[in-house]
């Protein structure tokens, strides 16, 4: 049976005031929270194994390379990637995105071209595209969706042609929680000979991916959203694909020989791992999922479906509240707004009663033009969430809403 005051224990944050108030966490689809064992891991790597990895033939540089290559062969099992090589750390989901769109783009696209992003995706998936289709005469089509939320996947039949070298979309909107049909959108991009990139930052924590059964060409996510630290990201390409591509970041341990004559490149993953890696963070990011491992993930799914149903139905009692993003198993987030309520006001109100939420666009902003709405407030949960937070957000909304109007 899962046991969220168990699993609250684990995260010494959740015990701290804020505002005078028991904090109430609700901003998980931003960062999520660290568990002790994550926090103790960086903590014991800054005090007793910090050294450079890669370069050392040293005891700590030795020690501190095998618990970076640990992690990377642990997230290989978590997204269950074929091959070590595939797995590329990076600073981030809009490094690894980045990266993508510069190294492949630079080489594989060109001046007609066109490029599919769909309407929810938030700015990393979205800026990166529309810079190198800017160098590259490449067009821009975009995949709409529908009010409730639901992507147009059938819209891919007119969008794609022979022309299409990528489709760009999420595995869930951070701000409808919206699960676009992936199966589908990966037979038909490359039915159509597009590839395509997944942003698993939102869905690598609600319900986790196999990259092999999805048959994706790319997937980027995050650490911190997965519960480990900041400043550590995934990119994972298929080995083929990546192999085919030029390095984007160029500096030490990507290269193999150097010359003024003539460089040579490190095989992969190092080729598109410039520079001293944050390893810290990446052996921190390891722990995150050890210590997922070490839970019942079915029971974390089932747990956060109960929140979001639980506040999708309290929230739905507040009058004049609007629920952006309906979808059936769309993922633990809720945007909403209230008629004649800013909210910015909303948020600051609910802060003042320790309970943080989101407010404003989301990093998302065409899903605010989509909406006609200058920004949402989103509430978005996590494993250590339990049903009175919602009923405090809920009468907090609700207390808001008596002082604005
Ligand atoms: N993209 C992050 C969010 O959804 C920062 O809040």
């Amino acid at each position: 049976m899962f046991d969220v005051e168990n699993i609250r224990k684990d995260f010494p944050i959740l015990c701290r005031k804020v505002n005078g108030k028991d904090l109430v966490y609700l901003d998980s689809g931003a960062t999520a929270q660290k568990p002790l064992q994550v926090i103790e891991r960086v903590d014991e790597m800054l005090r007793l194994h910090n050294a450079n990895i890669h370069r050392g033939v040293h005891y700590l540089s030795e020690q501190a390379t095998e618990m970076y290559e640990q992690a990377r062969e642990r997230v290989r099992r978590f997204i269950n990637a074929e091959h070590r090589e595939e797995i590329i750390f990076t600073a981030g989901a809009t490094a690894s995105l980045n990266t993508i769109a510069y190294a492949w783009g630079e080489k594989f696209l060109s001046a007609g071209d066109n490029i599919i992003i769909s309407e929810m995706e938030h700015h990393s998936n979205i800026v990166p595209w529309q810079l190198v289709a800017e160098r590259k005469g490449v067009e821009i089509r975009v995949l709409r969706f529908d009010d409730d939320g639901r992507l147009r996947v059938e819209d891919l039949d007119s969008l794609l042609d022979s022309k299409s070298r990528l489709v760009a979309v999420t595995q869930a909107s951070n701000t409808l929680g919206t699960r676009p049909d992936l199966a589908k959108i990966i037979e038909k991009a490359h039915s159509a000979g597009a590839h395509v990139v997944v942003d698993g930052c939102q869905g690598v924590v609600h319900g986790g991916v196999d990259v092999k059964a999805l048959d994706c060409d790319f997937y980027a996510f995050s650490g911190h959203k997965l519960y480990g630290p900041t400043g550590v990201g995934v990119l994972y390409g298929r080995r083929e694909v990546l192999e085919q591509m030029p390095p984007f970041m160029c500096g030490g341990d990507m290269v193999d020989r150097v010359s003024f004559e003539r460089t040579t490149y490190a095989p992969l993953p190092l080729k598109f791992e410039a520079g001293t890696a944050n390893f810290v963070g990446t052996i921190g990011l390891g722990e995150a999922i050890a210590y997922l491992e070490g839970l019942d993930l079915e029971a974390i799914e089932l747990h956060e479906k109960e929140l979001l149903r639980y506040a999708e139905q309290s929230l739905s009692t507040v009058a004049g509240l609007r629920i952006y993003g309906t979808t059936q198993d769309k993922c633990s987030i809720v945007s909403f707004n209230v008629d004649g309520v800013h909210h910015y006001d909303l948020g600051m109100i609910l802060d003042k009663l320790g309970i943080a939420i989101r407010t404003g666009q989301h990093c998302a902003e065409p899903v605010m033009q989509h909406y006609g709405v200058t920004g949402m407030c989103r509430a978005s949960f996590a494993m250590y969430n339990t049903l009175s937070e919602i009923d405090a957000l809920v009468k907090g909304v609700e207390r808001a809403v008596r002082m604005l109007r």
